[in-house]
């Protein structure tokens, strides 16, 4: 039995082999449902174990605990509604009790599903209280909104893994992490979300982690995100190239997140941390408002939020302040560490760093690494 998971083990709902073949064979006479990319990565999460202890999409029982109480119907602590949705007309297709076929739109069988359940939900409720506004500016409200009005939950059979293209070479399952920081001996690994491109802040704050336990986990977002983000092929090979030159390679390992942003702020922030646990992290990186966007959480929330339930997280949380250059310390600092007023720091906007790179110039390099800022303007380029 996998130790420090979250539940009891780490779940496992792909087949191999011969039994894949022959569910394969069976499926094909199944009913298909078509499910979109941000489906798929979701089927493969709760495949692969990430999202253990979750078995399929959600029922409304443990669906409605989530969204009222942050809980699943057996009390385990789950932040983030993981489900299946289909639009009212779509859904009279489908009966309780049946197994369906989940199908990407290359036609490709990815899993299939028992339905134990179909019901209705309200949307606004599920805005509210998971992302904390019901405003459709919201980039994950909007997605919400977006979505059919009902769901279909029971447990899934991952048949097929996506196929991650030019990421496949960063790509391990939750076994294959922990299996990994046991071979390099890692005892305390720290886990690292992000969904942008490696800034000076993000480095001073990973590696002061570091300095506290064996090895770094970076693992940046690749599956969908908002408009306006920055490809993930870009982010990952800024990350690529700071690797190479200011990283410990015996203590990081890049390994990719497949899954879907969110931009649910406090909420995320535990997903987050639960799917780093079960990918073996023993701690995890929440440092200024962690998948936050626009102004909708305080700066702080997401510590907040998560610091009430760390103990039976059962991983370690490592929260950083505003990270910053400080042209007196001339350090990396927060507010935390440094005395001088804002007058001495470094500060760009995200708006005003994309300006400068489209504009085919570096930041200053107390924000961004100089060969990071070009892997950058390179690939805003292309965009
Ligand atoms: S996120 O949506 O994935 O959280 P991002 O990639 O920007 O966005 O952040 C990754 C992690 O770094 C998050 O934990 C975030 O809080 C933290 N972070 C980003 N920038 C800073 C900063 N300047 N100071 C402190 N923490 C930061």
């Amino acid at each position: 039995m996998t130790t420090n998971v979250h539940g009891t083990h780490l779940v496992n709902r792909e087949l191999k082999g011969s039994e894949r073949q022959k569910a394969l064979e069976d499926a094909k006479s199944l009913k298909k449902l078509s499910i979109s990319a941000w489906t798929i990565s979701d089927l493969e999460l709760i495949g692969i174990g990430g999202f253990s202890p979750l078995e399929g999409f959600m029922t409304r029982q443990d669906y409605e605990n989530v969204v009222h109480n942050m809980r699943l119907e057996n009390g385990e602590i789950w932040s983030i509604p993981i489900t299946l949705p289909v639009s009212e007309a779509l859904a009279e297709k489908y009966q309780v009790g049946e197994e369906i076929a989940l199908v990407g739109e290359d036609e490709f069988i990815y899993g299939t599903m028992i339905i134990k359940d179909k019901y209705t939900y309200d949307q606004e409720l599920e805005a509210l209280n998971v992302y904390g506004t019901t405003d459709e500016e919201h980039a994950g409200v909007q997605k919400l909104y977006e979505k059919g009005n009902v769901y279909l939950g029971g447990p899934i059979t991952l048949l097929n893994r996506p196929n991650h293209g030019e990421f496949q070479d960063f790509y391990l399952d939750p076994a294959e992490t922990r299996q990994l920081f046991a071979d390099l001996g890692w005892k305390t690994v720290v886990g690292f979300q992000t969904r942008n491109p490696v800034h000076r802040a993000h480095e001073y704050i990973q590696k002061t982690a570091l300095e506290s336990v064996d090895g770094l986990l970076l693992n940046p977002l690749v599956g969908e995100t908002k408009a306006g983000d920055i490809p993930a092929d870009v982010r990952m090979e800024s990350y690529q190239t700071i690797l190479k030159l200011y990283y410990p390679v015996d203590r990081t390992r890049l390994v990719i997140y497949p899954a879907a942003m969110r931009y649910a702020g406090p909420r995320e922030a535990i997903l987050h941390a639960i799917v780093r646990k079960n990918y073996g992290c023993t701690h995890f990186i929440v440092g200024r408002d962690h998948a936050g966007v626009g102004d909708y959480y305080g700066t702080y929330d997401a510590q907040k939020l998560i610091s009430q339930y760390e103990d039976e997280l059962g991983i370690t949380i490592f929260k950083f302040e505003h990270a910053f250059y400080c042209e007196t310390c001339e350090n990396m600092a927060t507010s935390k560490t440094c005395p001088h007023d804002k007058e001495h720091h470094i500060h760009l906007s995200g708006t005003k760093v994309r300006e400068l790179l489209r504009n085919g110039e570096r930041p200053p390099k107390e924000f961004s690494r100089p060969e990071v800022a070009d892997v950058l303007i390179k690939g805003m380029q292309e965009v």
